[in-house]
């Protein structure tokens, strides 16, 4: 590749159409032509019909959970945890992660402690949590099993332990995760997973609330809805948080796609590993601590002192070639509304999410995306660290 061929010094983009950093999965249009047919066979939308029947006990099964309580989206599915659970005060948890995770406990009437993260991993840090846990507001940790990676289990649940309080997760990123030997949901006291568009598994929209706690999943089922609140027992509010049936049999063409789905994303993540090996100023997180993965997102830090373009003039030099590379997560949760205004000052306990919100760049992997793709975006990474002068120059031009 010369020069000429980077977008930004005016060659033209190298993909013709966009790509995006998230899964899209379609299933074949006959297979999904078919689900639809059942569902106007028999009259069934929602309400918890046959097919999100038929998730649960799949997912149950898969999992080696006692519970599978499929939901809406996993924001729903969160805040229907938090009230399940019967929390109050304050619940630790990391900034850096997606909005919804604190805005379920905003929407609880909770109040998020915001935990820094271990800069190798971007989970949330034991250390740090230990700290937080002297105050005697805290009723809970919520933590985020992230980027297709886990959390240090041990470490969490031990502090839980000893201070009496639950564990529970946000496992919107580890659909299909392992950890030691253990599947991912049925490892906390509540998990939560996504089943968004953008995530390995897909219901368009979706998610889910795993526990083994048979009283847990009676109040979550009570929550959710009177539909397949299967025993009743009192809670102090209801929600919609029900599964369309429409959702569900995507959920479930989806999860037969998941081995080819996981796989290609394997394929695709060792392009970018091999073709970003050794660029200086890039690191490639790689997952740490789980015993599979499902290579959910592709994430790099950019230090801009070695790699001689910051992360956003290098996601700029990536717009150029239809390549959406994402700042996910950009900024922390500490720093969007209501957050803001509440702590202005708690920026200065999070050096670390303040750092990975100005460095984290999210890489295109998932449905629109194969080998040969990943290999090409390495290859443009490459150049465009080798360019990174010119490259500055035009940026500078431009601003
Ligand atoms: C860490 C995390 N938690 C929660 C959510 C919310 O998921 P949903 O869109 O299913 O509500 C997301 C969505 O991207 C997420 O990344």
């Amino acid at each position: 590749m010369s020069t000429a061929q980077l977008a930004i010094l005016g060659g033209a983009a190298n993909f013709s159409d966009p790509l995006p950093v998230g899964q899209l999965y379609f299933p074949e249009w006959s297979a999904y032509e078919t689900a639809m047919r059942g569902i106007f066979e028999r009259q069934y939308y929602t309400n918890q019909g046959p097919l999100t029947q038929q998730l649960e006990l799949v997912l149950q099964e898969r999992l080696g959970v006692r519970h599978a309580i499929c939901v809406t989206n996993a924001t729903i599915g969160l805040l229907m945890a938090a009230d399940a659970l019967e929390l109050s005060g304050r619940v630790i948890t990391p900034s850096f992660s997606f909005v919804a995770t604190s805005q379920s406990l905003t929407w609880a009437g909770l109040e998020p402690l915001f935990c820094d993260v271990d800069p190798l991993t971007h989970q949330l840090d034991p250390q740090k949590v230990a700290l937080l846990l002297d105050d005697d507001r805290v009723s809970a940790i919520l933590a985020v099993n992230l980027w297709g990676d886990v959390c240090d289990h041990r470490a969490l649940s031990s502090l839980a332990k000893q201070r009496g309080v639950p564990l529970y997760y946000d496992s919107a990123h580890a659909f299909g995760c392992e950890l030691e030997g253990r599947a991912v949901g049925s490892i906390g006291t509540v998990e939560v997973f996504s089943f968004h568009a953008t995530k390995v598994l897909s219901a368009a929209e979706g998610g889910c609330v795993c526990t083994n706690d048979d009283e847990l999943a009676a109040r979550l089922r009570n929550i959710r809805s009177s539909y397949g609140a299967g025993r009743l027992v009192s809670v102090s509010r209801t929600a919609n948080g029900r599964m369309s049936e429409a959702q569900a049999a995507i959920a479930l063409l989806s999860l037969e796609a998941f081995p080819g789905i996981i796989e290609r994303n394997q394929e695709i993540y060792a392009e970018y590993k091999e073709g970003l090996e050794g660029v200086p100023g890039l690191r490639l997180l790689e997952p740490r601590l789980a015993s599979v993965t499902n290579y959910q997102y592709v994430v790099c830090e950019v230090d801009a002192e070695q790699f001689g373009l910051n992360r956003d003039q290098l996601q700029t030099v990536l717009r150029a070639e239809n390549i959406l590379a994402r700042r996910y997560f950009y900024p922390g949760i500490h720093r969007c509304p209501p957050y803001i205004e509440m702590f202005p000052a708690v920026s200065e306990h999070l050096p670390v999410t303040e750092a990975l919100c100005g460095k984290v760049l999210q890489l295109p992997i998932g449905q629109l995306v194969d080998p040969q793709a990943a290999r090409n975006i390495a290859s443009l990474i490459r150049l465009a660290r080798e360019c990174a002068a010119k490259i500055r120059a035009v940026l500078e031009g431009q601003a």
